[in-house]
């Protein structure tokens, strides 16, 4: 196992999820089903994700001074995530997700909550590696400080992953700070203008990345599987196929393997069969974090589908 530490600059949310078989049309009430509470928000997930396959993670992100705030904080803390660089604000409430699955999919509306209040000395107290670490932000917490961390996690030498959602457009001065870019094709149509359907739709989209200073993009194209491509090669993964219960979350698996095969030196496309093995195993559970792999699983899972 490697030394590396991961700092990830993200969210923390409550997940309020519940079923229904479909969207109520305006101004309707109709009845759903299987209401759970669960702890979410990209940043706490992909934390999760990479702290359960035993890199050393530290979470840097805000909760508000409330029970979904304590209870997000001690559970992550429980996932072995260092949660020194979480702040408890008294002013604002903890991020809040109301997620509404329907036909084994989901919708998220967000409250930022305390995600909004992060802070650039916050990031500089806790945002400390070299040239081993890893830095992976999302775009759940404001542009501004997504683009500090990255700027500073570069100056100290350290490698850095990006995953833009949900996507806005940005300067094109912060994509000459990140080094692997990963998000799935909406994201990838709203920053590149290509809705890829194809690895050539990929290849496209990645060549405008490059230009912009990207080193490396990986494409999650749900059934379709995933692209990785830098500028010598294209990487191909196929999906995994599972029983779908719930899909939430299973992006943020599928990024914290990733960042876990690159701590480990793993070859890029063992490291892409392993995220996509992650990400399909997230959506057998119900829940983001709950349903993070550890190691064993998704050693299990993997040697099982080669089995076969
Ligand atoms: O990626 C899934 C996450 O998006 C959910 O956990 C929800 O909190 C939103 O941030």
């Amino acid at each position: 196992m490697s030394k590396s530490k991961v700092f990830v600059l993200g969210s923390i949310n409550t997940d309020l999820m519940i079923s229904a078989d479909r969207l109520p049309h305006q101004g309707e009430t109709m009845n759903g089903h299987g209401f759970v509470q669960t702890l979410g928000g990209k940043g706490g997930n992909q934390a999760v994700a990479v702290s359960r396959l035993g890199t050393s993670t530290h979470l840097i992100g805000n909760v508000g001074n409330d029970s979904f705030g304590n209870h997000a904080i001690s559970e992550m803390n429980r996932y072995g995530v260092h949660v020194a660089g979480i702040h408890v604000n008294d002013e604002v409430p903890t991020g809040t997700a109301v997620i509404i699955r329907v036909d084994n999919d989901n919708r998220i509306i967000l409250d930022a909550g305390a995600n909004e209040v992060v802070t650039s000395s916050q990031i500089d107290k806790y945002v400390k590696g070299g040239t081993d670490d890893y830095f992976l932000a999302q775009f759940e917490v404001p542009l501004e400080h997504v683009a500090y961390g990255l700027e500073i996690s570069k100056k100290q030498g350290m490698t850095t992953i990006v995953n833009p959602a949900p996507a806005v457009a940005v300067a094109d001065a912060i994509y000459q700070n990140i080094d692997y870019l990963v998000l799935n094709q909406t994201e990838t149509e709203i920053l590149a203008g290509i809705f890829p359907n194809n690895v050539r739709d990929v290849e496209q989209a990645a060549a405008i990345f490059f230009e912009k200073g990207v080193h490396a993009v990986v494409v999650t194209m749900g059934s379709e599987g995933s692209v990785y491509c830098d500028q010598q090669k294209t990487v191909e993964a196929a999906p995994f196929k599972v029983e779908v219960v719930d899909t939430t979350g299973a992006g943020d698996a599928f990024i914290g393997t990733m960042l876990y095969g690159l701590t480990q030196n793993i070859e890029i496309e063992r490291t892409l069969k392993l995220a996509s093995a992650a990400g399909a195993l997230a959506c057998t559970k119900v829940g983001a974090q709950a349903s993070m792999p550890r190691l064993s699983d998704l050693e299990a899972f993997m040697k099982a589908q080669e089995e076969e």
